[in-house]
């Protein structure tokens, strides 16, 4: 087992990360706090996984909310059936919130775990990949609106984090693609040497090597945690974390949420940071030509959808990162470093929506 530690002062929490540590109730029943536990999932991952959970917390008491599966329901209902279940068993102040699920599941269940009584424990299980190296991590919790994505929410950090890299031999192959996107990411933000180590190791991750899961969600767990340490609230270096995005969450909305999963999107969206990076002096092409090579091998994709440029640039202006009309964008100095930047010539950004969109 690995563990890391998010450095947050009192508000710090361990990541713990290895195969099979949902069979270990000394590991689960060590951190999830003392006291009733408000069991948060979907009708996909309770099945395979609920069963394994109550059995490394013997004779605590558990009460569940089962919501349906999908990015559409994570909304106001939901946190209110949540919220619902809490209150019907009369669930006190020291009871804990334990998200087990990917991503939506997690923000969910986090968001109730802040609301429930100003605020109870939470702890995330997460069982995807994108939620063990991202979603999991970093205390951002919220639903959905009508109006736009993530646009309700709490920042509430855990008390841990408990990454069981078996969970994700049953998830399916595209869903672990889309989280590699997010794993590249950190080494193209942070970590010139793990994106070396992932051009060399790519297949073993895909291929579900315990070995090389953990490192590399245990690298990108590190990388985040560091980030996050740093500007918890996103007033600086955590925009790091937004590589591709912009570019990205263009996709997701043009193309109708759903079509593609988000870390598609992202992979498409992050080698149009690097080609416009590129536009701006900072990168060499060699460089964008790796990042193209190595998304192609993990099976994520490297062209836009077909959206014209023009409907790409609306969806990206009323992305919820735009500050005072000048879009912001993270871009690559180099593989390995990031920046955060308003400045940039115009015909930059032009270039690679026309030679990405089309
Ligand atoms: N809070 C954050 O910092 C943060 C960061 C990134 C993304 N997010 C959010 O995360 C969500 C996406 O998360 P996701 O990619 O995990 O999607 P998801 O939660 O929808 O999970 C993807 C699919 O896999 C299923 N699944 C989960 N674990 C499984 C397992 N072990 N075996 C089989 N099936 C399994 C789920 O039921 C679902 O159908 C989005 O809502 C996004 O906004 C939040
Ligand atoms: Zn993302």
């Amino acid at each position: 087992m690995n563990t890391l530690t998010v450095e947050l002062a009192e508000r710090s929490y361990p990541i713990l990360i290895g195969p099979g540590l949902l069979d270990h109730a000394d590991v689960v029943g060590a951190h999830v706090p003392p006291g009733a536990v408000l069991l948060v999932s979907n009708t996909t991952v309770a099945p395979l996984y609920a069963g394994a959970l109550k059995r490394a917390l013997p004779g605590r008491t558990i009460v569940e909310a089962i919501l349906p599966d999908g990015e559409s329901y994570k909304t106001l209902d939901s946190l209110a059936r949540i919220l619902d279940v809490a209150v019907a068993n009369r669930l006190a102040r020291d009871s804990t919130v334990v998200a087990l699920g990917g991503g939506v599941v997690g923000d969910l269940a986090g968001f109730a775990a802040a609301c429930y009584q100003r605020g109870v424990d939470f702890v995330q299980i997460p069982t995807t990949l994108l939620a063990q190296v991202d979603s999991s991590v970093g205390g951002k919790t919220g639903v959905n609106h009508p109006g736009g994505k993530n646009l309700i929410g709490a920042f509430h950090q855990p008390v841990a984090v408990i990454a069981d890299t078996n969970t994700l031999a049953t998830l399916p192959a595209r869903e672990l693609r889309a989280g590699l996107a997010e794993i590249i990411k950190y080494g193209l933000i942070h970590d010139a040497a793990f994106f070396d180590w992932l051009e060399v190791n790519v297949d073993r991750v895909l291929a579900g090597n315990a070995d090389a899961l953990t490192h590399a969600i245990r690298r990108s767990c590190e990388i985040k945690a560091e980030i996050v340490g740093r500007d918890e609230r996103e007033r600086g270096d955590r925009a790091l974390l937004n590589l591709g995005h912009t570019f990205g969450h263009a996709i997701e909305a043009a193309t109708g949420y759903g079509t593609w999963l988000h870390g598609e999107a992202v992979a498409a969206g992050m080698l149009m940071a690097a080609a416009m990076s590129r536009e701006c002096g900072y990168l060499g092409e060699s460089d964008v030509a790796r990042l193209r090579a190595l998304l192609h091998r993990v099976g994520l994709p490297i062209a836009a959808p077909d959206v014209t440029p023009q409907t790409a640039l609306e969806h990206m202006k009323i992305d919820k990162k735009v500050k005072a009309g000048r879009m912001r964008f993270v871009l690559l100095k180099r593989i390995g470093a990031a920046l955060v930047t308003a400045e940039y010539p115009a015909e930059a950004l032009q270039t690679t929506l026309t030679g990405y969109f089309g």
